[in-house]
């Protein structure tokens, strides 16, 4: 009796073990999403679109403190510092069929501008327009 009881507990914790590390990946898979896919606005592209691991970019380009780079806010010609626009997208602002700076345009001068002057980050299409497993 006492050797089945132990065993039967053996199982039950087995089972619950299993059933905990699998709940708890489906949870971590969830929340696992760092990046941005960019681009949904384009109605069909022609490259694959473009994983942005926001986060991990800024850090590793030591542009965590500056959100107004990207999400800026435009007076006079000139990005207003202490005002935002993280809260828009860039498609709000930069159209896809506009004729100066439209939605390619300006991800790909924003974007490859900083790498081609830093010489750092990727310039090629195929680094940034990544084939990848939806
Ligand atoms: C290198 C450029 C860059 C920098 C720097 C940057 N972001 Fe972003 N961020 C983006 C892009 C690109 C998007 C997607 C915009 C779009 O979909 O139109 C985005 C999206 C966001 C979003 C919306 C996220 C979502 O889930 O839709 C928030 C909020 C945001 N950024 C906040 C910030 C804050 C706060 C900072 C500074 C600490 C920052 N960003 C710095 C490029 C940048
Ligand atoms: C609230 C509106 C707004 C949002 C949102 C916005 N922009 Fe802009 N952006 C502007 C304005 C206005 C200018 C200045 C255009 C000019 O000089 O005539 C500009 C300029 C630019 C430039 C040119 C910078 C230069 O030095 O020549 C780039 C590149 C750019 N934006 C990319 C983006 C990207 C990418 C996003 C999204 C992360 C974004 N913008 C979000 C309004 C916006
Ligand atoms: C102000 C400069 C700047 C801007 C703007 C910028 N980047 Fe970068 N990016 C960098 C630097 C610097 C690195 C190299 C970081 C390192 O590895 O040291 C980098 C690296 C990368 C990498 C490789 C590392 C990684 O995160 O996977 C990708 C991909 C990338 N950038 C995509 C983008 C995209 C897409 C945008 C526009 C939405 C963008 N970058 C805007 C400076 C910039
Ligand atoms: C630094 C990163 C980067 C590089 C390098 C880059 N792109 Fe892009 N490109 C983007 C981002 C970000 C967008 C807007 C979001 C998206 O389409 O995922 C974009 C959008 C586009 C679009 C419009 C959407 C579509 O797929 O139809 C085309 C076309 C495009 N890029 C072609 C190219 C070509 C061709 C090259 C090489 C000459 C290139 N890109 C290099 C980041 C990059």
């Amino acid at each position: 009796m006492q050797w089945y009881r132990s065993k039967l507990c053996f199982v039950i914790g087995l089972a619950l073990f299993f059933f905990l590390s699998n709940f708890s990946f489906i949870v971590f898979a969830q929340t696992e999403q760092d990046y941005l896919l960019l681009g949904n606005e384009f109605v069909k592209t022609k490259r694959p679109q473009v994983k942005f691991y926001h986060d991990k970019h800024n850090q590793l380009a030591r542009i965590e403190d500056n959100c107004v780079l990207c999400h800026h806010i435009y007076r006079d010609g000139k990005i207003i510092e202490d005002e935002s626009s993280e809260d828009q997208k860039c498609v709000d602002c930069h159209k896809i069929k506009d004729k100066v700076l439209n939605l390619q345009d300006a991800y790909h001068k924003l974007c490859k501008g900083c790498h081609l002057k830093q010489h750092k980050g990727p310039i090629l299409c195929g680094e940034c327009h990544k084939k990848y497993n939806k």
